[in-house]
């Protein structure tokens, strides 16, 4: 191969992560949007408090359904194909939304779009994972997980640029300029060689391998993809098989500790925390919500940076007592008497500080081990159980959170997820493997021979 194919090959690779990302970016872009528009949502349709709270959730009770159906059906169809029908549902639920004429108008598109995300949340990885090199894998995987957190910002500054108007209608519609991309973007991209060879496809595996391989790699890659998915029958019952239990506990340990560690109640309720902390003003809370967007985006740059470099377990355990320190500290400055001055500006400081800590670790190795520890002819179904865990763990935090912050107080909330920050330390310390430089089917015959997922 001439070093201009082989530029082309490595160009292919960004553009197919690059389009796939589109759906991390629609995932940010429709659990954040809802923030800005449900103010005047709720003018509008004079909504109770009750039926708001079902409005803003809804997105994520769709997506549990979507995790819980995209396994099979990405196992079954394949990765590219899925994508595809998930970014004509992202337009629906977009269309569906903007369109409302009343409630349960809306809140049906909320769960379209929702089971669009909720699929789109570990297909887009899984692809990305399968198509990677080895040795970028962590880097291109991330890269999902960037495109999210901006998705995020850019539908805080939508609902921002579209707030004087009132306009919640266009904050909805304007999911369609993505899912355009996302939608003609992946017709251009090829399938996963990975999901071609296990289905049986193995010309049309070696052909997207040789538009993405340097030519001498070729054979060798498919050889030992064949090899590994030969091995496997792939039906549901392997996965509470011995063999895959330890890679089973670890998705689903790693989809609770990335729920249950409270990163939602910060990014739904952001501008709620600032007011708890003595910041009273509606600017200062839209600026607080940017600011913690930001923070999100920047230092999950810096984990995309690294993970290839430093690897996954590294950078999981530093954000992992980054963010048990900070939570630590922001409980402190709650359970001081008077939260204000100085205090207030503790509580802003290690707010932003768990946002980070998070971002560089927890939030994008999460999605990218969840892509790389199943073997292929299940991987798709491995990931939606740890996913539906993830989605599951997301809604119930987030409904429980101001619950909570009556019940034991805001000091004792934040405290409890420093706690479990720390059994989530421990978890990760004893129990994640690491995945660096190791090729998924590297990390298959490791689980098989039974060996403990730190001798990886
Ligand atoms: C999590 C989401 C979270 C987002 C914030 C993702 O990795 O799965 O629940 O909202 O990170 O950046």
């Amino acid at each position: 191969m001439t070093d201009k194919s082989q530029n082309h090959g490595k160009q292919l690779v960004y553009l197919a992560t690059a389009v796939s990302a589109m759906g991390g970016m629609l995932f940010g872009y429709d659990i954040g949007v809802i923030s800005g528009a449900i103010l005047f949502i709720k003018k509008d349709f004079s909504l109770s408090p009750i039926l708001e709270e079902i409005v803003v959730s809804a997105v994520l009770l769709g997506s549990l359904a979507g995790a819980a159906i995209g396994g099979t059906l990405t196992d079954r169809f394949g990765r590219r194909k899925l994508l595809i029908v998930t970014a004509i549902i992202f337009a629906v639920g977009a269309i569906g939304a903007a369109l409302a004429p009343g409630t349960t108008w809306l809140i049906a598109a909320r769960i379209i779009a929702g089971v669009a995300i909720g699929i789109a949340s570990f297909v887009a990885p899984l692809y990305i994972s399968e198509i990677a090199p080895v040795d970028i894998r962590g880097k291109l995987v991330s890269i999902n997980q960037v495109a999210l957190t901006s998705g995020i910002v850019i539908s805080y500054l939508i609902d921002y640029a579209f707030a004087g108007a009132e306009a919640w209608r266009w904050m909805f519609a304007m999911a369609l300029v993505p899912a355009a991309i996302f939608g003609i973007g992946l017709i251009f991209i090829p399938d996963s060689p990975r999901w071609l060879a296990a289905h049986g496809q193995l010309d049309k595996a070696r052909s997207v391998l040789g538009k993405i391989r340097k030519p001498e790699d070729v054979e060798s890659e498919l050889s030992r993809i064949q090899k590994n998915a030969a091995q496997q029958k792939g039906h549901w019952s392997e996965l509470l098989s011995p063999v895959l239990r330890m890679a089973m506990i670890v998705g689903i340990g790693l989809a609770i500790a990335q729920q249950v560690t409270g990163i939602n109640t910060v990014i739904y309720y952001a501008p709620t925390i600032f007011k708890f902390a003595g910041f009273s003003s509606s600017s200062v809370a839209i600026l607080a919500s940017v600011g913690v967007g930001a923070i999100n985006v920047i230092f999950t740059l810096v984990a995309m940076g690294l993970m290839d470099r430093v690897g996954r377990r590294p950078l999981l355990l530093v954000s992992l007592a980054g963010m048990a320190l900070s939570l630590a500290v922001l409980g402190l400055a709650f359970a001081l008497p008077q939260m204000s001055g100085i205090l207030g500006w503790v509580a802003v400081g290690s707010l932003m500080a768990y946002v980070g800590s998070f971002a560089v670790g927890l939030g994008p190795v999460f999605w990218l081990i969840l892509s790389e520890i199943y073997p292929l002819a299940i991987r798709g179904r491995a990931m939606s159980i740890g996913t539906m865990v993830n989605w599951g763990g997301n809604l119930i935090v987030a409904v429980s959170f101001l619950t909570l912050t009556h019940v034991i107080g805001k000091a004792g909330t934040f405290w409890m997820f420093g706690a479990v920050s720390v059994g989530a330390w421990c978890f990760a310390y004893f129990l994640v493997p690491e995945t660096k430089g190791k090729t998924l089917e590297e990390i298959e015959t490791h689980w098989r021979a039974g060996k403990r997922p730190r001798a990886l």
